[in-house]
C-alpha cells in the first residue's frame, strides 16, 4: 500500500510567522493519520519548523541541497546539514531550478544520489512545459527525464524515491491539468517504471503538482495513480493545505 503524501513547497515565500501559525493549527486540528503530510520551506525557516513541528505528524522538507558535504561552495546547503535539522525530503530537479538555476539532468543525479546517501528522500520534479505539450512530446519528455535518474540508480535507491508529476504550464498558473490529464501521464510513468522492476511501478508514490487547491485536490486525488499533491502557492494557507490533507485521506 502507498501512504498518500502531501507536500506543501512554499518555495521563496513564507516567515516565521506561517510557521507558527501552522504549529497553532496542527495543535488544534490533528493531520489524518493514513496521510504523510511535509512543509517544504526555505533554508532559513529550517531551525524554527523543527522546532515548531516536533511533536506533530508533520514532516519537514528543503528545496534543494549542494551534492558536496562542505566546502568553498557559497550560498548552498549540504545534506549533512539538511540532516541537522530533521529534514526528511528534499525537492529535486524542480521546474524552477532546473529553468532559472541551470539544474541539468546530471546536476539532478548528482542530488539524488547525495540525499539518498544521506537517508533524505528525494521528490524527483519531472513535466513538459507547454510547448513539449502542444508538440505532443509529454510522455517523451517526462519519461527522459524519470530515465536520466532512474537508469543510474540501483533498485534499492529507486525505490527510495518520489516523483512528481508537475506540468510546467500548471505550475503557479492557476491552470491545473484535468484530472485525466494528470492521470494519463501518471500512468504511464507507473507503468514505464516497472520495466526497472516489476514491482517498482506498484511501490513508489506519485505525486500531481501544478495548481492543486482545496477545490480541486478530491477529484485529482481521487484518481488511481495520483498518490499525492506537490503543492506550491496552497501551501501558504493553513486552511488550504489542511483541506488537501484531508481530500488525500
Ligand atoms: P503551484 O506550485 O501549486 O503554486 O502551482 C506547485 C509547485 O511548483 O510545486
Amino acid at each position: 500500500m502507498r501512504t498518500p503524501l502531501i507536500a506543501g513547497n512554499w518555495k521563496m515565500n513564507g516567515s516565521r510567522s506561517l510557521i507558527d501559525t501552522f504549529a497553532s493549527t496542527l495543535a488544534a486540528t490533528p493531520l489524518p493519520e493514513q496521510v504523510e503530510a511535509a512543509l517544504i520551506v526555505p533554508f532559513p525557516y529550517l531551525d524554527a519548523a523543527q522546532r515548531a513541528f516536533q511533536s506533530t505528524s508533520l514532516k519537514l522538507g528543503a528545496q534543494t541541497l549542494n551534492t558536496e558535504a562542505s566546502g568553498a561552495h557559497t550560498g548552498e546547503v549540504s545534506a549533512p546539514m539538511l540532516n541537522e535539522f530533521g529534514v526528511c525530503y528534499v525537492l529535486v530537479g524542480h521546474s524552477e531550478r532546473r529553468a532559472l538555476y541551470g539544474d541539468t539532468d546530471e546536476a539532478i543525479l548528482g542530488r539524488v544520489n547525495v540525499a539518498l546517501d544521506h537517508g533524505l528522500t528525494p521528490i524527483l520534479c519531472v513535466g513538459e512545459t507547454l510547448k513539449e505539450r502542444e508538440a505532443e512530446r509529454t510522455m517523451a519528455v517526462v519519461l527522459a527525464q524519470v530515465d536520466a535518474v532512474l537508469t543510474h540508480l540501483s533498485r534499492d535507491a529507486q525505490k527510495k524515491l518520489v516523483i512528481a508529476y508537475e506540468p510546467v504550464w500548471a505550475i503557479g498558473t492557476g491552470r491545473t491539468a484535468t484530472p485525466e490529464q494528470a492521470q494519463d501521464v501518471m500512468a504511464e510513468v507507473r507503468a514505464h517504471l516497472a520495466r526497472f522492476d516489476d514491482t517498482l511501478g506498484e511501490e513508489l508514490v506519485l505525486l500531481y503538482g501544478g495548481s492543486m487547491n482545496a477545490g480541486n485536490a478530491a477529484e485529482l486525488l481521487a484518481k488511481p495513480d495520483i498518490d499525492g499533491g506537490l503543492v506550491g502557492g496552497a501551501s501558504l494557507k493553513t486552511d488550504d493545505f489542511f483541506a488537501i490533507c484531508q481530500s488525500a485521506g
